[in-house]
């Protein structure tokens, strides 16, 4: 394991297996189906993929909120379905998880003072209750948050505030790794860009490794400095950001950055624009996954398992039989670039102006 590895997988898989009859077994859930990935310390690791592609199962295996059915995951070059005890608080206490939900996720009886003070008290327990107090103002000023407003409950909070009270909590334990599965899908897009930014100070600040689960791209591209794009449960392409978005390899990734903005009137949709469901992770198709919904695919596709491999040698692996021959007889075309227009177009370029005014953070304690 080279040093700069923080986490990694290999193999992992988890299968749900549904409740069935008596003498037929459905066939499982193949919801995470043999992902391997190295995360690097520092970075902002994306994962991306649509609705049901497996991503917060295998955010849940990395963070061992649930077990892998094969495969391991070692953090900080250990085994963590290993550990026990005072080991495992440890891993408890490095990485973090931030929800979705804001609000799901907090416990509307608990103030806010306690909903931080908890975990302090968990992975703190020498801690006085003045320290306590003192370190929950300290974690509430550095997710923009009025120390004042402890005693408060969270449906006083706005949704953006709500996320920062769930941040705080999530970086009370100081942890290195934190996994944010959709922080920010459930809020306002104003909202998100704020958020978006708070979580890139803190990386900084904080020196953490961030894994972020997003199905908006605009997010992805923003915030990560690597990208693996998911598919019924395998990762069919893992790259740098800026490269993956330039040159992507695989065409389900095209597929999704084609599909970013809405075609204007007048404009046929690109050729890769990604058609029909994602199909069932129990009945996943043979061959390549993707070969039911694929633009470019050939009879082999529908057999030959594509591996995910870097055969280029560039740190941009992809799991496609066909994508040099793809690349080479369809350049890819930037959709954002290309065709600046449609609600998408204008939701992503509101998007990069929120971010790029980087609007001072304390100043949105009150009102939504
Ligand atoms: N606890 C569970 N029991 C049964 N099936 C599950 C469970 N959790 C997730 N699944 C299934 O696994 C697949 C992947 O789900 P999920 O990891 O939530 O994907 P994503 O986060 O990409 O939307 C889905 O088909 C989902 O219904
Ligand atoms: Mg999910």
């Amino acid at each position: 394991m080279s040093a700069d590895v923080i986490m990694s997988a290999r193999g992992l898989k988890r299968h749900f297996q549904g409740s069935g009859a008596l003498f037929r077994k459905p066939a499982p859930v193949r919801a995470v189906d043999g992902v391997s990935l190295d995360i690097r310390r520092g970075e902002t690791f994306a994962i991306v993929g649509e609705s049901g592609s497996g991503k917060s199962t295998l955010a849940r295996l990395l963070a061992r909120l649930l077990e892998p059915t094969a495969g391991s995951v070692t953090f900080e070059g250990k085994e963590i379905a290993n550990l026990s005890g005072a080991a495992l608080r440890d891993l408890r206490r490095d990485v973090q998880f931030i929800f979705q939900d804001p609000f799901s996720s907090l416990n509307p009886r608990a103030s806010v003072g306690r909903l931080i003070g908890e975990p302090l008290e968990t992975h703190f327990p020498k801690m006085t209750a003045a320290e306590r107090r003192e370190r929950v103002a300290e974690l509430l000023r550095q997710v923009g948050l009025r120390p004042e407003h402890m005693g408060r409950y969270p449906h006083e909070f706005s949704g953006g505030q709500r996320q920062r009270i769930g941040i705080a909590r999530a970086l009370a334990s100081r942890p290195t790794l934190v996994i944010g599965d959709e922080p920010v899908s459930a809020l306002d897009v104003s909202v998100q860009a704020q958020v978006v930014n708070l979580l890139a100070d803190l990386r900084e600040a904080l020196g953490l490794t961030m894994i972020v689960i997003a199905h908006d791209l605009a997010v992805i591209r923003h915030m990560s400095n690597r990208v693996a794009v998911m598919y019924l449960g395998t990762l069919v392409e893992v790259g740098e950001t800026d490269t993956l978005f330039a040159e992507p390899r695989h065409p389900y990734t095209r597929a999704l950055l084609a599909a970013i903005p809405e075609p204007a009137p007048g404009v046929s949709r690109p050729a890769e624009a990604i058609g029909g469901e994602i199909p069932s992770p129990a009945a996943p198709p043979p061959g390549c996954r993707f070969h039911t919904r694929c633009t470019y695919v050939q009879e082999r596709c529908r057999v030959d398992v594509p591996e995910l491999i870097d055969d280029a040698g560039d740190g941009h692996p992809v799991a496609c039989h066909f994508w040099r021959e793809i690349a080479a007889r369809h350049p890819f075309a930037p959709p954002v670039e290309r065709q600046g227009h449609g609600p998408a177009a204008e939701r992503v370029a509101l998007y990069r102006h929120a971010v790029a005014r980087a609007e001072p953070i304390a100043t949105t304690t009150t009102g939504k």
